[in-house]
């Protein structure tokens, strides 16, 4: 799991988006479109923004010095689990997230950043089991 590449990546979707959060939820919402509804008091977009960056700061942490990623991940997947989201789609958002600035990134994104994302996600599975379906 390559950190440099990860931040690499992320500073390539920066200087072509400046905000991926509705690509991210676009893609989110067309997998699961029942999620959308739990947005409901997001009128501006600023919960989902927020989300999406501290998720973003979640992933550098758990490539770098991994102080509070898993067991951010660990509470929020609980806390999601009450507002209605199932572990399974809460899990899946890492991958989506992956996708959507892999989408951005184009031909600027490498197949080494390929493979650093996938080292990501199979070391977050490894880290923060998804609860059992
Ligand atoms: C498809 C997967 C996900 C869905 C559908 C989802 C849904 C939501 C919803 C509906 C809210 C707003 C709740 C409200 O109005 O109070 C929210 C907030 C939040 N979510 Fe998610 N979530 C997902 C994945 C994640 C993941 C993977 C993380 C972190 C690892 C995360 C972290 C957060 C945080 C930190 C907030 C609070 C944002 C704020 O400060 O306003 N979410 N999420």
């Amino acid at each position: 799991m390559d950190a440099a590449l990860i931040t690499a990546s992320l500073e390539l979707v920066a200087e072509r988006c400046a905000d991926p959060a509705p690509a991210v939820y676009r893609r989110v919402f067309d997998q699961s479109p029942e999620m959308e509804a739990l947005f409901v008091r997001d009128r501006d977009g600023g919960v989902r923004g927020q989300m999406l960056y501290q998720v973003i700061e979640t992933l550098l942490d758990f490539v770098g010095g991994r102080h509070f990623a898993v067991n951010m991940i660990r509470s929020e997947m609980v806390n999601h689990e009450n507002l209605g989201v199932p572990p399974q789609v809460f899990a899946s958002f890492f991958a989506t997230v992956r996708d959507a600035l892999r989408e951005i990134g184009a031909e600027g994104w490498t197949p080494a950043m390929d493979t650093a994302w996938d080292g990501l996600l199979s070391a977050l599975d490894e880290a923060v089991p998804r609860a059992p379906a």
